[in-house]
């Protein structure tokens, strides 16, 4: 791949994104969290393609597949009105669709295509397909790990603007703010297991699984960054203090602490 096609990418994105834009606040807010969210994920992208050594194509392959990982988030918010995938659409397979629609990527060489399109459609999944390998398994986990680097950072920011201004937050939450969680995603972390979604059933239960995305983490790298911007702990001041939660804290910590000490990249 060359970097004129990746500057390419950049303008079809920012040119198609801009289309989404118009006279309806709540669209305008949701569209600008997934644009503003591709353009920092591909930051991310390349910290970690930095931290990995790849090479000058890796590095413009990788940032083409952060830029546009989440393209059917906007059809699918303006569709549907929710970033559900379970109850509107799989928003990895439209992203896909919309690129073959515009012919984006018809010009790169077809092996390079067919990695893109592969770790798009990979990256929302709850787990890679087996039997991966090669720079296909390495490009699907490198997403995957870039876009819940900047999906910590967004949470934060919106779990804090909500707490300080409720009222004004136009960012749907989709779930209800009730007090306490569900036992089930207790264990589930105290398992050392992923948040299986359909235990969750409110904000609370939402927050924990972030918690534990990070046994979904697959570089060292990625969980070094999580814990030099302090994301578990700032999501932890969000959540209710009592026995569970310290011991979740606990947990959560001691196995990144665990992983950086022990992993290798
Ligand atoms: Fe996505």
């Amino acid at each position: 791949m060359e970097q004129t096609q990746l500057d390419k990418f950049r303008i079809w994105f920012d040119d198609y994104v801009a289309g989404f834009y118009g006279g309806d606040e709540t669209v305008n807010a949701n569209i600008k969290l997934k644009d503003d969210h591709s353009h920092r994920t591909c930051k991310e992208m390349l910290y970690l393609a930095g931290e990995l050594g790849l090479d000058e194509n890796q590095k413009l392959i990788s940032e083409t597949i952060a830029l546009l990982h989440d393209v059917g988030r906007f059809e699918q918010f303006v569709k549907y009105r929710m970033y559900s995938d379970a109850q509107s659409v799989d928003h990895c397979l439209l992203g896909l669709e919309v690129l073959e629609k515009n012919q984006v990527l018809d010009e790169i060489e077809l092996q390079e295509k067919l990695l893109i399109q592969k770790a798009i459609e990979y990256h929302g999944r709850k787990e890679l397909p087996p039997g991966l390998d090669g720079q296909c398994l390495l490009l699907s986990k490198l997403i995957r790990d870039a876009d819940k680097l900047d999906a910590y950072y967004v949470v934060m920011k919106y779990y804090k603007q909500y707490r300080e201004n409720p009222q004004n937050f136009k960012l749907g939450l989709e779930l209800p703010d009730e007090p306490g969680y569900s036992a089930g995603v207790v264990n589930e972390l105290m398992s050392g297991r992923c948040v299986d979604n359909r235990k969750v059933r409110k904000l609370n239960d939402l927050k924990l699984s972030l918690l534990g995305w990070v046994y979904d983490v697959n570089f060292t790298s990625a969980l070094k960054r999580i814990k030099q911007c302090g994301y578990l702990e700032k999501l932890l001041v969000f959540l209710p203090i009592d026995e569970d939660t310290e011991k979740i804290r606990e947990k959560i910590l001691g196995y990144v602490n665990f992983r950086i000490e022990h992993d290798g990249k």
